[in-house]
C-alpha cells in the first residue's frame, strides 16, 4: 500500500504541473482534462493514506503527517483554481512548498516503507 500512496502523490505533483503548463499555453481544454484528472488521484491518495494509516497503531506523528497531507491536496487545489482564474496564488505558493517539504519529511521519517530521516 505505500508503493500505491507514493504513485499517488507523485502523479498528482505531475498532473498539477501539467494542468498549470497547459493553462499558462492557452489550452484550456487540455489544463480542464488534466484538473478532472488531478481529482481522481487525490481519492486515490486519501484512499491509500488512511489505508495506511488505519492500518497501524495511531499515534500522534501518523495523525499529523496526514494532517499535513490533507494540506498539500488543499493547496493542490487552491492553487488550480486561482491559477485558472488568472488571480494571484504567492501566499497559496509558499504554503505548497512548506507543506510538502514538512509532508515529504514526516513521511520519509516515519517507520513504513523508506525510513530516511
Ligand atoms: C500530496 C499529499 C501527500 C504526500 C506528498 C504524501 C507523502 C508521503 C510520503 C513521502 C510517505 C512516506 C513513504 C515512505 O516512507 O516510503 C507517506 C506515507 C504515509 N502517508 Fe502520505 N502523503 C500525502 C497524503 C497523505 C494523506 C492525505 C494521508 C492520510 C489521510 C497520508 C497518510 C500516510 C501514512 C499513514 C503514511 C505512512 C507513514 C510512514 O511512512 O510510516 N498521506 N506519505
Amino acid at each position: 500500500m505505500i508503493h500505491a500512496h507514493i504513485t499517488a502523490w507523485v502523479l498528482a505533483l505531475v498532473l498539477f504541473f501539467v494542468a498549470l503548463g497547459l493553462h499558462k499555453g492557452g489550452n484550456e481544454k487540455g489544463a480542464k482534462i488534466a484538473h478532472m484528472v488531478l481529482r481522481l488521484f487525490y481519492v486515490l491518495i486519501l484512499l491509500t493514506g488512511f489505508w495506511l494509516l488505519f492500518s497501524i497503531t495511531i499515534d500522534i506523528m501518523y495523525v499529523l503527517k496526514a494532517a499535513v497531507g490533507l494540506w498539500v491536496i488543499s493547496m493542490f487545489e487552491m492553487i488550480v483554481i486561482r491559477t485558472k482564474k488568472n488571480e494571484k496564488a504567492s501566499v497559496l505558493w509558499i504554503q505548497f512548498t512548506v507543506a510538502l517539504l514538512l509532508v515529504l519529511y514526516l513521511g520519509f521519517s516515519l517507520p513504513l516503507g523508506t525510513d530516511l530521516f
